[in-house]
């Protein structure tokens, strides 16, 4: 069985959306455990609810050392982590060790909107500030970059004069929760790989 991680910081509904697709056969994968850098994050109790294994992260004044503590956490005991709202960046040897086999959802159509201090409800003001006509979200592999790596899955959404960024960050979490589970299940299944830096069907 095809083992993961999922990585959190808040609400955990993109984590949901795996639980779901794991339940309903969609995914035939096993989650492993579910990692929080924040103690109170409700993500938590999602996988507590499901029985999954959960453990909170919290390094905040050694740059590496959050990462290397996930790594000893994951080192052997999965196949994929998935970034699932996790808003610390991970860094170091994990990057290396788990070299595409990291991913991370991103609310954004990459590379628009996107990098350092870009996450939340914040990616969706600099969109509606931009004035962009469509936006909407990607799932990509981690690389040693914020938010660089090679794209696995985008989602589009149309955007309207009367968004506001909470509409827009609301409209694009439904497609949210139909990309991650699909990227998911494609290196799963063993139906990509990464040429260079694309993301090519095999
Ligand atoms: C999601 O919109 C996700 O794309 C975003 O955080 C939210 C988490 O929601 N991630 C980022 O902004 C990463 N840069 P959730 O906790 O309900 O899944």
């Amino acid at each position: 069985m095809f083992k993961i991680a999922v990585l959190v910081s808040g609400g955990g509904t993109n984590l949901q959306s795996i639980i779901d697709s794991v339940e309903n056969e969609y995914l035939n994968c096993s989650i492993e455990m579910v990692i929080s850098n924040r103690e109170k994050a409700y993500a938590l109790e999602r996988a507590k609810k499901k029985g999954i294994k959960t453990y909170v992260v919290s390094k905040k004044n050694c740059k590496s050392c959050l990462s290397d503590e996930i790594l000893k956490i994951v080192d052997g005991k999965v196949d994929l982590i998935v970034l699932a709202g996790f808003l610390a960046i991970l860094e170091g040897k994990i990057i290396q060790k788990f070299k595409n086999r990291i991913v991370n959802i991103h609310p954004s159509l990459i590379p628009a909107f996107c990098g350092k201090g870009m996450y939340g409800v914040k990616v969706h003001e600099s969109a509606l500030e931009y004035g962009v006509k469509v936006s909407g979200c990607t799932v990509h592999f981690v690389d040693e970059g914020t938010d660089t790596g090679p794209i696995i899955v985008q989602k589009t959404v149309p955007v309207y004069s009367s968004d506001t960024p909470e509409i827009l960050q609301k409209r694009i979490l439904v497609q949210e929760h139909k990309a991650l589970p699909e990227a998911i299940k494609l290196i799963s299944e063993n139906k990509i790989k990464v040429q260079e830096r694309k993301v090519v069907t095999v």
